[in-house]
């Protein structure tokens, strides 16, 4: 039995020049990178066996989920949701940083999302958040704190992953979360938790 995955973007918008860092990817990449959608297609081979049995597809997709309005976000206060599920490490935060940060949305591409579970061995971030170094930590466990201007890469401490950013859409003034870019720690795959 073969496997394979397919990744599909959903759009090629891109970030505004004025986006600051280096490590910043634009809107395409970010999209292709976090795989919005993923079909994983199961082929049955059964060599010299004309009626082999056929194993049906399996097709994964993130949720699109209501986060919050717009205008219920205040600079540097976080707002806590869960995402993709009310599973295990789902908990998230949303916060409007105040300065333009990759993967923001909004008129100042400001606002982002991010899971709250520390990548190095799953430390509690939530309520660790810093306004004035617009980061996330210092964890609790071995002090690793994440960048939240630039997908939650790593400033300082033991994790080596950046933290997974929640990618957010507006709908109107509603933000709605529809995909996860990186892997939330205590998962294999961030739907499957
Ligand atoms: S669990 Fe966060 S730094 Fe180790």
């Amino acid at each position: 039995m073969q496997s394979q995955s397919i990744t599909k973007p959903v759009s090629d918008e891109t970030l505004p020049d004025h986006a600051p860092g280096k490590c910043l990817m634009d809107r395409r990449s970010f999209l292709l990178t976090s795989g919005l959608t993923t079909a994983t297609v199961m082929v049955a081979m059964t060599p010299g066996v004309a009626d082999a049995q056929k194993v049906p597809a399996v097709v994964s997709t993130y949720p699109r989920k209501f986060v919050a309005k717009i205008g219920d976000l205040k600079p540097d206060v976080p707002i806590d949701f869960t995402y993709p599920d009310e599973g295990a490490y789902a908990e998230s935060m949303i916060v409007r940083l105040g300065v333009p940060a990759g993967g923001g949305i909004g008129q100042d591409r400001d606002i982002v999302a991010f899971n709250n579970y520390c990548t190095h061995q799953g430390g509690d971030l939530g309520a660790t958040y810093k306004g004035d170094t617009k980061s996330l930590g210092a964890c609790p466990l071995h002090l690793s704190t994440y960048d939240l201007t630039r997908h939650g890469i790593l400033i300082s401490g033991q994790a080596y992953q950046s933290l997974p950013q929640v990618l957010l859409e507006l709908e109107g003034d509603k933000i709605m979360a529809v995909g996860v870019f990186g892997l939330i720690f205590g998962r294999y795959d961030n739907l499957q938790g």
